[in-house]
């Protein structure tokens, strides 16, 4: 049988080159040597703009990123974590504003003004706690979404703080998708 034929080197060369890929990323942790690989010279600050491939990113999970010499948290939401942002009512918001730079600076802190896609599934926010800069833990916290344990901050599924300390939504960076599965964060 030829190795053309050969179902099993077939499938191994398949991962070789899914595991192989540049840009492939599937989990959290794997993408801070991936970062670091595409920038040898380890100048973190010289990327200005970097390219993030999502396509693995299931929903429900998020990727962390590291961005400016920060962790970036790009969530794909489910449908239950955006309908929970969406019945906030926003004047109940301990920060109303958006905290989002790719909007103008009076926007609301609704949850369409807090997610990246129209669809709302996906949401990207610098990681790190408004209130001392610690970096909160996804999935955890009263509201669903992120908690800070140094002081106690609640941040819910959108990001927004309701509870704790912390003085301010996490910051929504410049990003936008280039296609289906890139994004461009600055
Ligand atoms: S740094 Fe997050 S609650 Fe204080």
């Amino acid at each position: 049988m030829s190795h053309a034929d050969d179902p099993e080197g077939t499938r191994r060369d398949f991962l070789y080159y899914a595991t192989g890929g540049a840009g492939v990323v599937v989990a959290g942790a794997a993408v801070w040597p991936l970062v670091n690989q595409m920038n040898p010279s380890a100048d973190v600050q010289a990327l200005s703009s970097i390219r993030v491939d999502v396509s693995g990113v299931e929903p429900g999970t998020q990727l962390t990123v590291k961005w400016l010499g920060k962790p970036v948290f790009i969530r794909r939401r489910t449908p239950e974590e955006i309908e929970a942002a969406r019945e906030v009512d926003v004047s109940e918001l301990p920060d109303p504003n958006s905290e989002n730079e790719n909007l103008a600076n009076a926007a609301d802190a609704s949850d369409a003004n807090r997610a990246l896609s129209e669809d709302g599934e996906w949401l990207v926010m610098i990681g790190v706690c408004t209130h001392l800069g610690c970096v909160p833990l996804g999935d955890a916290g009263d509201f669903g979404g992120w908690f800070c344990p140094c002081h106690g901050s609640h941040y819910d599924t959108a990001g927004r703080i309701r509870k704790g300390p912390a003085p301010k939504n996490l910051l929504v960076p410049v990003a936008a998708f280039d296609g289906e599965s890139t994004l461009v964060l600055g």
